[in-house]
């Protein structure tokens, strides 16, 4: 009932009575004034005036299951949320829940995490009070080589709600970082399990730096947070909803042709690394080129001095701009 309540108060500009949401509930005053205190005791700045109601003043930016939950608008991604104030990895918490039968859209979050991780094992430093730290679980009838795509489709849900969000000028550099004013904002990790070649689900996980003040002095010329770029705090549940909507979206385009077909327009105008000459760090094998966008099926074209056009393969090599991160 804490949920719906919260609802009830967010959908509202002014007070809602207390009779009000007695009978929608069907509940005592009673019980209703315990849910309120409940909600002050959690944060949320709730004005109470005799004869008129409830009011939300503000709710900050408190992170909480029914914030999350209140926030979410779309049909499927974030329908079910799982909540932790802390967790070893969201990612790892996915997937133990996927192997217990959890369902497709399930969405966890969590305040801060003890082992974050990111890409090629390095791990995530995720701190609490400020960023977002999610995952959520897909279970997509592609085949197993398919599953990368996702990654990308997860990157544009990203930068589509954060430009949503805060109007920030957001693009993606390929394969999968957010990127503001050339520095990163957002890093994906994504992990899936297989069963006789078939998949089992699929854990894109999406850490991003809202309201970070400071970054070490080691990363602080490719690492940057929302409210650096925007100059105020940014609320991380009306992210988290923007971007599950917008994932929706991108999802079910994705799911028509089962590639980027229907999407890649948008991923290149989104790509800041398009038309950039760029250094492809193969294993084997570097080097340099201008990027061209990516194809439909998610690997970045590349054209050399020699003029011939390369595909390169996301997760194999890694693509650095000449002039700095981007
Ligand atoms: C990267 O290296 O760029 C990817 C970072 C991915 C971090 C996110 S935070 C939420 C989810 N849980 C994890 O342990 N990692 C991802």
């Amino acid at each position: 009932m804490k949920t719906e309540i919260l609802k009830e108060l967010k959908g509202t500009d002014g007070y809602v009575s207390g009779q009000e949401l007695c009978e929608k509930f069907g509940v005592s005053r009673t019980a209703v004034w315990k849910v309120i205190n409940q909600l002050k005791e959690e944060g949320y700045d709730i004005e109470a005036v005799r004869n008129k109601g409830y009011r939300l003043a503000s709710s900050g930016d408190l992170l909480s299951r029914e914030e999350i939950v209140t926030s979410i608008r779309g049909q499927w991604a974030g329908r079910q949320v799982e909540y932790l104030q802390e967790v070893d990895s969201t990612n790892t918490r996915a997937k133990q829940m996927a192997e217990s039968g959890a369902p497709h859209g399930l969405l966890v979050v969590a305040e801060c995490q003890t082992m974050g991780k990111g890409r090629r094992g390095r791990s995530w430093v995720s701190p609490p009070g400020a960023n977002i730290f999610m995952s959520l679980l897909l279970r997509p009838e592609i085949e197993p080589t398919d599953a990368s795509m996702l990654t990308l489709v997860a990157a544009m849900a990203v930068t589509d709600g954060i430009r949503k969000v805060t109007g920030l000028e957001t693009g993606i550099k390929w394969p999968n970082d957010v990127v503001i004013d050339g520095k990163k904002v957002c890093g994906i990790l994504t992990e899936m399990s297989t069963e006789f070649e078939r998949i089992n689900y699929v854990v894109p996980g999406i850490g991003i730096n809202v309201n970070q003040e400071e970054y070490p002095e080691e990363i602080r010329a490719t690492a940057t947070s929302l409210k650096l770029a925007l100059g105020r705090t940014v609320k991380r549940s009306e992210l988290i909803g923007c971007v599950m909507e917008a994932f929706e979206r991108y999802y079910g385009i994705f799911l028509e042709t089962m590639d980027l077909s229907g999407l890649m327009d948008e991923y290149n105008g989104m790509l800041v690394n398009k038309g950039r000459e760029v250094r492809v760090l193969a294993p084997k094998n570097e080097y340099t080129g201008v990027s061209l966008g990516i194809n439909r099926t998610g690997e970045l074209l590349v054209r050399t001095e020699d003029g011939s056009v390369r595909e390169v393969l996301s997760g194999e090599v890694s693509v650095r701009g000449i002039y700095g991160y981007v």
